[in-house]
């Protein structure tokens, strides 16, 4: 494994969404290296058809929060009624997930920060928008730039999730923070110190069920 850097490896193994989050502020050089690191992404034609809105204003992220209990409230309302479905250790990481999850919903706002991407699809190469299925080659435009950011939150003891749900108020949180009209927003990152231990291992499927050798479904032998 020599020129191997383990750092990287450990960092993506135990990137974990951390949804209990102190409310102590972050300091700039630590943001600036966060977004430094979104920066470096790469993205179709090299356009970076993303910018984000690093949101501190205490009213703002208020707005902001109010915005997203209600959507949290009603997407959870499905999660909990699954979970009569399940049981043993399944259902407690489930229980345990859902928990921290509630927690997000009623406490956004108190994340010290609040990442609210943005995209341009006029700047996109979006090769797959007149196909009969849903386009998705746009986001990778955009996910890239913030997969890196949670990799260098990783890398500075930040926690971190992605979240998606407030797209679905898109309208207010562009009126809130004078997004232009022609760009759109794609996801809202909370940051700050962790509560507890914060990232830490993380539970995925094992390679074998999402890699194959040649021929999909074939298992891969390495
Ligand atoms: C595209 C995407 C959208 C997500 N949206 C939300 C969200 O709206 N709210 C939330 O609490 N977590 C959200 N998550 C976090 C996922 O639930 C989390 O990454 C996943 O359950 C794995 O958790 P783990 O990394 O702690 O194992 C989202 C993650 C992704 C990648």
């Amino acid at each position: 494994m020599s020129g191997v850097s383990q750092d990287l490896y450990e960092a993506m193994s135990t990137l974990r969404a951390v949804r209990r989050l102190r409310r102590d502020p972050i300091a700039d050089d630590v943001l600036r290296r966060i977004l430094q690191a979104a920066a470096w992404a790469p993205s179709g034609g090299n356009v970076q058809p993303w910018r984000v809105v690093v949101v501190k204003n205490r009213e703002k992220r208020r707005a902001i929060g109010d915005l997203y209990q209600p959507l949290w409230q009603k997407y959870a309302a499905g999660h909990h009624e699954h979970l009569s479905k399940l049981s043993g250790e399944v259902l407690a990481k489930q229980k345990r997930m859902l928990a921290a999850a509630d927690h997000l919903g009623d406490k956004l706002a108190e994340a010290p920060v609040l990442l609210v991407y943005c995209f341009n699809p006029a700047n996109m190469a979006i090769t797959d928008s007149n196909m009969d299925r849903p386009s998705i080659v746009g986001g990778a435009s955009v996910y890239l730039a913030v997969q890196n950011a949670m990799l260098a939150c990783r890398a500075e003891g930040v926690g971190c999730v992605l979240t998606t749900l407030l797209c679905a108020e898109e309208a207010a949180i562009k009126s809130l923070l004078k997004i232009p009209e022609e760009w759109y927003t794609c996801g809202v990152m909370p940051l700050g110190y962790p509560v507890g231990k914060g990232h830490g291992p993380i539970s995925r499927r094992p390679v074998n069920e999402l890699a194959f050798a040649d021929t999909f479904g074939n298992g891969v032998v390495l």
